[in-house]
């Protein structure tokens, strides 16, 4: 078959360069802001209907256009911010490929209004790529870009948008995102005519911060100052007790320019070392500066990525910031905070653990009281005592030797089968809580949630869309004064969205073991011997699994024989 080679029609290219270039509303509202901020608009207002399907507006108090800018800009490679390809070593404007307004007008029904302030303004409307009319118009300094019909003329491209929620979501990230790089410029984000985001003019980073993540979240921060070689680091991030395994926010920033990187997230994570829960990720704003010759900021069509000529060092500098960041805090508490520390010879009947074990009671509403017969009575094999040792082992003497329990490991396994019979069964009873729980969400968190809200009711969580990122949470499974419903619930959320769980069964069977995880007696709680003998009882009324949910060792035997050997005796 012949083929022939043909130079791509303009327009045809600069759908293509739109694919890149415009993803989705959020790509739209990124660019538009970028180029109002390149004006050095004081104030930016976007709008949104429908999550952008339908309307995008941006509109500046920047330096605006006279009319041939106006109409040049709308071509592609149109820019006024670079000249040469010298140009783009270090460039500090966002925008620099004189790409993004023909790529999202070959893709959609732009209308632009613009005036620098010498005279009167212009306005022009573009369909599908093709300028369709220019006009005079009255209008104070600035620019406003109006979109329409994103993806009308691409229907394949129309298809892969989400839902409305998910795609304003991702928008109003790419306006917080923005914001919070830019305190001085105000920002205010419209969604269906009702007001998500207002932060004015001239704020302070921290104010920003603050404003843009809410004060509950920012209250939970501590600075970062650091500086190494080349680079410098600032910033604030989560204190360690304050790290949640959902709702994280983290926010990078190379020399004022946010960009995405998960591989520095996690350097930033190594700085917190074994300060935190392995499942809880910190929340985190850093800002990095370093030379503009040592860092690219074109190598992605989105500019969402940047590559640094000093990778290691860069990673090694932005995990030594958050360490030292850490070091000071800890210094800097005071010493009476220290309470419960272990006082040697004394033994103390503490009362900690005391309703622990009531826990095996899952579900079931109900708090046992022992009868005084329930708790003489010992199963065979455990008549000896029971000792606890390193408030982690329960050690009795079995027919064939020592037996050490872990106790952490055995209750995880009783609640673990009980919750898996009762979700199993007809699905575990919501309980309705007096006061509902409010937990914020990350985007993708959010998007999980709408996924996979159905298994969640199954499981017995009530959630409810609160708006922006707060969900409500009027019932859980089975409240109890010590599961922390919310914590579960967050660690779940969390999984899913990293996408962990395959099929339902898989599912349930990862509930059920967060759920022990987390109401489970942990390591290093001191047992009474009424508690360690209900444990016991308890485990040894499943099917005395060798190791628990996670495969460690639940039970340990020290054979008599191995004794006798190690003595002597044989
Ligand atoms: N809101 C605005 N106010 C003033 N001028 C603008 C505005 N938006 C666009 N322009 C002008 O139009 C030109 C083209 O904008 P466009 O976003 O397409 O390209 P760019 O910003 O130069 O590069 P990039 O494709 O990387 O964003 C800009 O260089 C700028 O001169
Ligand atoms: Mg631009």
């Amino acid at each position: 078959m012949p083929r022939c080679v043909a130079i791509l029609p303009d327009a045809v290219a600069d759908q293509i360069a739109a694919g890149e270039v415009v993803e989705r509303p959020a790509s739209v509202v990124k660019e538009l802001v970028e180029n109002a901020l390149d004006a050095e608009a004081r104030h930016i207002r976007v709008e949104l209907e429908n999550g952008g399907k339908v309307r995008i507006e941006v509109s500046d108090d920047g330096s605006g256009m006279g009319r041939e800018d106006a109409v040049l800009a709308l071509d592609r490679h149109a820019t006024s911010k670079v000249r040469s390809a010298a140009d783009l070593v270090g460039v500090s404007t966002f925008g620099f490929r004189g790409e993004a307004l023909p790529a999202i007008a070959s893709v959609s029904r732009v209308s632009l209004s613009t005036s620098d302030g010498s005279g009167e303004g212009t306005e022009l409307t573009v369909a599908g790529g093709r300028l369709d009319r220019v006009t005079s118009v009255a209008r104070q300094r600035g620019t406003t870009v109006l979109v329409r019909g994103l993806f009308f003329n691409t229907p394949a491209r129309r298809k892969f948008l989400r839902s409305a929620a998910s795609e304003t979501r991702a928008a109003h990230e790419a306006v917080s995102t923005l914001a919070l790089a830019h305190p001085q410029t105000g920002f205010e984000l419209q969604v269906d005519g009702s007001c998500r985001l207002t932060v004015p003019a001239g704020q302070e980073p921290a104010e920003r911060l603050a404003s843009v993540w809410g004060r509950d979240l920012a209250g939970t921060l501590v600075p970062v100052q650091y500086a190494a070689g080349a680079f410098r680091v600032s910033g604030y991030i989560q204190r360690p007790g304050d790290a949640q395994p959902t709702g994280r926010r983290t926010q990078l920033f190379v020399n004022g320019r946010p960009f995405k990187d998960p591989f520095l997230v996690r350097s930033a994570e190594a700085g917190y070392r074994a300060a935190i829960h392995p499942g809880d990720r910190p929340s985190l704003y850093l800002r990095i500066e370093v030379a503009p010759e040592d860092v690219d900021v074109n190598v992605h069509p989105a500019k969402l990525e940047v590559r640094f000529r000093d990778r290691i060092g860069v990673e090694r500098v932005v995990e030594e910031a958050v360490r030292s960041a850490l070091g000071s805090l800890v210094a800097a508490v005071p010493v009476g905070e220290w309470r419960g520390l272990p006082v040697p010879g004394i033994s103390s009947d503490a009362p900690a653990g005391s309703e622990l074990l009531e826990l095996a009671q899952l579900f079931s509403g109900e708090i046992s009281t022992p009868s005084l017969e329930e708790r003489q009575e010992s199963p065979a094999g455990f008549e000896a005592s029971l000792l606890q040792v390193f408030d982690t082992y329960i050690l009795y003497q079995g027919p064939d030797g020592v037996i050490i329990v872990d106790q952490h490991s055995a209750h995880e396994r009783v609640l673990y089968e009980a919750v898996l019979d009762h979700l199993s069964g007809a699905g575990a009873p919501a309980q309705r809580l007096l006061l509902p729980l409010t937990v914020d969400l990350t985007d993708e968190e959010l998007d999980a949630l709408e996924a996979h809200g159905e298994d969640l009711r199954r499981v017995g969580f009530e959630v409810e869309g609160f708006g922006g990122r707060t969900v409500v949470l009027h019932a859980v499974p089975a409240p109890h004064p010590r599961f922390d419903a919310e914590a579960c619930f967050r660690e779940m959320v969390a999984d899913l969205a990293r996408g962990r769980f395959g099929g339902w069964t898989n599912r349930l069977q990862r509930f059920a073991a967060t759920y022990a995880c987390r109401a489970a007696v942990k390591a290093g709680e001191r047992l009474s011997e009424r508690e360690m003998r209900q444990l016991l009882l308890r485990l040894f009324a499943t099917d005395l699994p060798p190791h628990d949910v996670h495969g460690r060792a639940t039970i340990v035997q020290l054979p008599r024989e191995e004794l006798e050997r190690r003595f002597g005796r044989r």
